[in-house]
């Protein structure tokens, strides 16, 4: 059973494949940490965000099974994934190693949140959601996560942060952000967590009934 999530920064996406995952008993992977875990490697190395080669290089050996979420999810580094995002040949390498996570574990399925999931990633998904949320919306959200982490965030900027990325991630010529053509849109603003939670399990639900 595979499970496509995709929608742009902070939507909310990240939460709900985790409890998605917990739910059907499913291996879960946050594609945006692969693309994460590539730009803090590049930045950590001095080298240039646009050199494909070393790209490559850091995506064919990054171990996804453990990515350490709390040191690549500073917010730094989100802009430094999307840019190392608009390369073609990084992107295939890190899909290829994408869909052997999710075909391995013995098979049973996986849950997969990112920006290309349905459309790229995993076409044949069963069920595949597009979470949105207002970018104001967004922007709350994320400062409000950096804040619990004990760190300062000013929401108008973070908010110019997000709005940036989503632009780039929309406008790239390979694997844009967009929603399937057979992807279920599940707007989160003002939802809680557990409104959006149920929402998205009756999505999935009725999806695996062939009901969509
Ligand atoms: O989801 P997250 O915000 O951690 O993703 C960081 C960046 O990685 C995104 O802005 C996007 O450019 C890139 N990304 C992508 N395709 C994915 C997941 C993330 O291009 N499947």
């Amino acid at each position: 059973m595979l499970i496509a999530i995709d929608g742009p920064a902070a939507s909310g996406k990240g939460t709900l494949a985790r409890r998605l995952a917990t739910h059907y008993g499913l291996r879960h992977l946050d594609t945006g940490l692969s693309f994460r875990a590539v730009g803090a490697a590049l930045l950590a190395a001095g080298v240039a965000l646009d050199d494909e080669e070393a790209a490559i290089a850091v995506a064919e050996t990054v171990d996804l099974e453990d990515l350490d979420r709390d040191r690549l999810n500073a917010h730094g580094i989100g802009e430094a994934a999307s840019r190392v995002a608009t390369m073609p040949a990084l992107r295939a390498a890190l899909v290829a190693r994408q869909r052997a996570f999710a075909q391995g574990g013995g098979g049973d399925g996986a849950v997969l949140d990112g920006r290309d999931i349905g459309t790229v990633v995993l076409p044949d998904a069963v069920a595949k959601l597009f979470v949105t949320a207002d970018p104001a919306t967004r922007a709350r959200r994320r400062a409000a996560e950096i804040r619990q982490r004990g760190g300062t965030a000013c929401d108008t900027d973070i908010l110019a942060d997000l709005v940036r990325r989503d632009r780039r991630d929309s406008d790239r010529a390979v694997a844009p952000l967009k929603p399937a053509d057979d992807a279920y849109l599940l707007d989160t603003t003002g939802m809680d967590i557990e409104t959006a939670f149920s929402a998205a399990v009756e999505i999935v639900e009725r999806a695996k009934a062939g009901r969509m």
